[in-house]
């Protein structure tokens, strides 16, 4: 399948900038966002973590709070970025594959180097709910 075309660099650099939003006082391991909607629009996300360690919140998952709450559920790529290109956590990737598995996921580093991948690669034999629609 052909991947979609949109501006991959512009995606990660709005990630950077989200990332300068993070908070992250505990783990000092600051995480941007920034995921792009079939509208077209880009919703940013930073990871917010809490003096209740547990409590964290992924930039991901914020970035997706923030577009699904907006009104948008469909997407075509996400970006994010760390320091070292870290990847995506495995709560992260459930909540990414809720909205599709053909999302385009670029993992940057803090000058934008990016590998390209997506949600079906991160998270292959995912549970949906097709699983449940399939268990009624
Ligand atoms: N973090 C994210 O924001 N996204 C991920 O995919 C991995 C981890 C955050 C959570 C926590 O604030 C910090 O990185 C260290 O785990």
């Amino acid at each position: 399948m052909k991947s979609p075309e949109f501006d991959r660099e512009k995606l990660v650099r709005q990630a950077i900038a989200a990332r300068e939003k993070a908070y992250a006082p505990y783990s000092n391991y600051r995480v941007g966002a920034a995921l792009l909607g079939k509208s077209g629009r880009i919703y940013t996300g930073c990871n917010v973590e809490n003096a209740v360690y547990p409590l964290a919140i992924c930039a991901e998952r914020a970035a997706v709070a923030k577009a699904v709450s907006e009104g948008e559920r469909e997407f075509v790529a996400l970006a994010v970025t760390t320091e070292n290109a870290g990847s995506p956590c495995g709560s992260c990737r459930q909540v990414m594959r809720e909205f599709g598995e053909d999302i385009i996921v670029l993992i940057s580093d803090a000058e934008g180097n990016y590998r390209e991948t997506m949600v079906a690669d991160l998270l292959p034999d995912s549970f949906s709910k097709k699983d449940l629609e399939e268990a009624e």
